[in-house]
């Protein structure tokens, strides 16, 4: 039989018992950096070197970093349905961890790509972690983070929204759904297919029907999630 596809949605907090800080919780990125001036296109231009800076530090944090039970239990999940991962983070656990098919949202940590040639990426490894506004490609090129600032298109935003629109049950773990076009996505799940919501604090989701909130940290929350999608299908045997 054709399996399910399952498509799971992931913020900050899939990562957090990791190690990896969350932007909006206490003492979160975002309560820590000015946001506009370490991750937008403004403070880019104004202040390149803060920015690289920042993102340098989050590599030094990342390395540091293994993936979780909750990164390790959606790999699980592939033995029984067609898993799809469209990730805000741009942190490398969900690959760490094995899972086969990830969407970057918000770009990619570990990589860089040309400043004049958004189609030019190279790949940064644990000997080349650091970047500056000095840093050249192979190719001769300034790069940049591979990283989508505020103020910034979402060029992967299309791809993501055919992909919910075929999900057959979709998931979503550890996003405060404030940021846009990556919270609007839910608007494109199918009516009537159930979704579901880890989060330990999960954000209000009044105008989202068939909504089943698990009121708990990823790790748990996906541990959880197998056990009621088990008993779904033995239901449905
Ligand atoms: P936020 O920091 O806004 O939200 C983190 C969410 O994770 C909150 O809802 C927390 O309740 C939840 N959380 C905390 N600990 C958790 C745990 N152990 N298990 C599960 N959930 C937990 O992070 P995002 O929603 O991912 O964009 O933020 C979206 C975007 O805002 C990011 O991709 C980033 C940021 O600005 C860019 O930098 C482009």
């Amino acid at each position: 039989m054709k399996k399910k596809k399952l498509v799971i949605s992931t913020g900050a907090g899939i990562s957090a018992e990791s190690g990896i800080k969350t932007f909006r919780d206490a003492d979160g990125l975002w309560e820590n950096y000015p946001v506009m001036d370490v991750a937008s296109a403004d403070g880019f231009r104004r202040n390149p070197r803060l920015v690289h800076d920042f993102y340098n530090a989050r590599r030094d944090a990342l390395l540091l970093a293994e993936p979780n039970a909750a990164h390790r239990g959606l790999v699980e999940l592939e033995k029984d349905y067609d898993v799809y991962i469209i990730t805000q983070n741009v942190d490398d656990l969900h690959e760490r961890a094995g899972s086969s098919n990830i969407l970057h949202l918000h770009g990619e940590l570990m990589k860089i790509r040309s400043i004049s040639n958004p189609d030019y990426i190279e790949t940064l490894d644990a000997d080349h972690l650091h970047t500056s506004p000095q840093t050249r490609g192979r190719n001769g090129d300034l790069m940049r983070p591979h990283i989508v600032f505020f103020q910034e298109a979402v060029p992967m935003i299309e791809p993501a929204i055919e992909i919910v629109r075929e999900a057959d049950i979709f998931v979503v773990i550890g996003t405060s759904l404030i940021v846009y076009p990556a919270a609007g996505l839910l608007q494109f799940v199918s009516p009537g297919t159930p979704i579901y919501y880890i989060d330990p604090n999960p954000a209000p989701t009044p105008n989202i029907p068939d909504v089943t909130v698990i009121r708990m940290p990823a790790t748990a929350g996906v541990a959880e999630l197998a056990r009621i999608l088990e008993k779904k299908r033995e239901e449905e045997k």
